[in-house]
């Protein structure tokens, strides 16, 4: 008899919104049924891939397991009403994740260079001064705050914002509207709001962008987007605000987000916070723990394209697979010590930023924004306790950390010397 119990958590936001209970959920999948037929309530089925080996096996088949078009979780409901809002379109966007090939790659090369790590050094002067403004501010509101809607929230923004060229007074614009895209199932973060509201927001905020940097082109990467050309004619409107969609969203939770829960993971762990203020050179290798370790993204979905078996299990052309990828960073077959966060863990080949063709376009960027961050942080500041409970969003599909109240202590100047 199927467990529609175990079916309906996988599905629920309200299950994400308690780590605890999303680790306990998914470490049963993988020791039980680990290419588990899904079922939920108000959802088309769905297989829940759950072992990080089987993951990296379907991302890496993308003709097999393509990405259209079914690419995240939403009610039937919702899938209804985003074919009514679009004309019967099922996507509201149709950016990277929305893309197989040859599209993808297409689309992919306009803006790949931007985010490599030889541009990014470009950034790294900019990005250190923002590093240095958010711990600035921690300090000028005197140490003791909610760290992830103060000061989390504000500085990956802000390093996306320079990328794509926007004017600083957008932000609260921005952030707002981020939110309510990401909210998922969560009352607090939707704000009234829905995510085809919040889609058709940014939309409007992005054509004015796009009809901008087309009359004035600058050297930023809204530019490359509005200026582009895909198959030898301008790229499409649609294309071109969903790609500014997809990197405005995709690129500012997912940071706050590892970062809110990675400086939860160092005030759980005070000897690996201390071993990092003493060795520096060690926050390159816990940035990447901490990906592992909050796994922001907590599902993307694949179609498979013909039958296929796995485990034992027969995939049907057309079933989608939820990948799952926090459920693939705990996988005691793949990590040591899954459960415990290891700041020079080596190797960790995590899976927090996904695999194969669709692996994170903004991977170098996400890391260098987290090392800058907690390079200038654990300089100053010498000791940080909980003032409070956290809280996480609730939302199966991107978010951690929601409330996150902290101490600070600065380092005395005699500290420094
Ligand atoms: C710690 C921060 C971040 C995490 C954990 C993260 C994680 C992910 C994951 C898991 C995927 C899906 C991979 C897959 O399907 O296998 C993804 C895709 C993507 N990410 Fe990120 N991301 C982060 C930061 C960023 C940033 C800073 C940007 C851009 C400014 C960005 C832009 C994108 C885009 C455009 C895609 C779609 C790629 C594609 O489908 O080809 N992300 N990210």
């Amino acid at each position: 008899m199927r467990d529609t119990t175990l079916d309906n958590a996988i599905a629920d936001h309200k299950t994400y919104g308690d780590v605890e209970l999303q680790h306990r959920l998914f470490a049963r999948l993988r020791r039980e049924d680990p290419i588990h037929w899904t079922e939920p309530a108000g959802y088309r089925p769905f297989w829940t891939v759950t072992k990080y080996a089987d993951i990296i096996e379907i991302e890496r088949q993308a003709d097999r397991f393509i990405n259209t078009p079914r690419t995240k979780l939403l009610s039937i409901d919702f899938e209804s009403k985003v074919r009514e809002a679009m004309n019967g379109r099922p996507m509201l966007v149709r950016a990277l994740p929305q893309m197989d090939n040859p599209d993808h790659a297409k689309y992919q090369k306009l803006t790949h260079a931007w985010f490599q790590p030889r541009q990014l050094r470009t950034l790294s002067d900019r990005m250190e001064a923002l590093a240095k403004e958010s711990v600035d501010r921690l300090l000028a509101i005197g140490g003791e705050c909610d760290f992830y809607n103060d000061i989390a929230i504000y500085y990956p923004l802000r390093v996306l914002m320079t990328i794509l060229g926007l004017p600083r007074e957008d932000e609260q614009r921005l952030l707002k509207i981020t939110q309510a895209y990401f909210g998922g199932g969560d009352p607090e973060m939707q704000q009234g709001s829905d995510l085809i509201d919040a889609t058709l927001a940014y939309v409007n905020y992005f054509k004015d962008v796009a009809k901008e940097r087309r009359q004035n082109p600058r050297d930023d990467v809204a530019t490359v987007i509005a200026m582009s050309e895909i198959d030898g004619r301008p790229i499409e409107d649609f294309e071109a605000y969903s790609y500014y969609v997809a990197l405005a969203s995709a690129g500012h939770d997912t940071t706050s987000a590892t970062i809110a829960g990675g400086l939860l993971a160092l005030i759980e762990n005070p000897d690996a916070m201390s071993r990092l203020q003493r060795e520096p050179d060690l926050i390159p290798g816990a940035a990447e723990e901490m990906v592992r370790w909050v796994s922001p993204v907590k599902h993307f979905f694949r179609t498979a394209a013909a039958d296929y078996e796995i485990r034992s299990k027969k995939i049907k052309a057309g079933d989608s697979l939820f990948i799952s990828f926090p459920s693939g960073n705990r996988d005691e077959e793949a990590f040591d010590r899954p459960f415990e966060f290891i700041a020079d863990r080596s190797p960790n080949r995590h899976l927090g930023f996904g695999f194969g063709i669709h692996a994170c376009i903004g991977r170098h960027l996400a890391k260098a924004e987290i090392v800058a961050f907690f390079r200038e942080f654990l300089r100053r500041i010498d000791h940080v306790e909980l003032a409070g409970k956290p809280a996480w969003t609730e939302t199966s599909f991107l978010g951690g950390v929601k409330r996150l109240p902290v101490r600070c202590r600065p380092r005395s100047r005699a500290d420094d010397a």
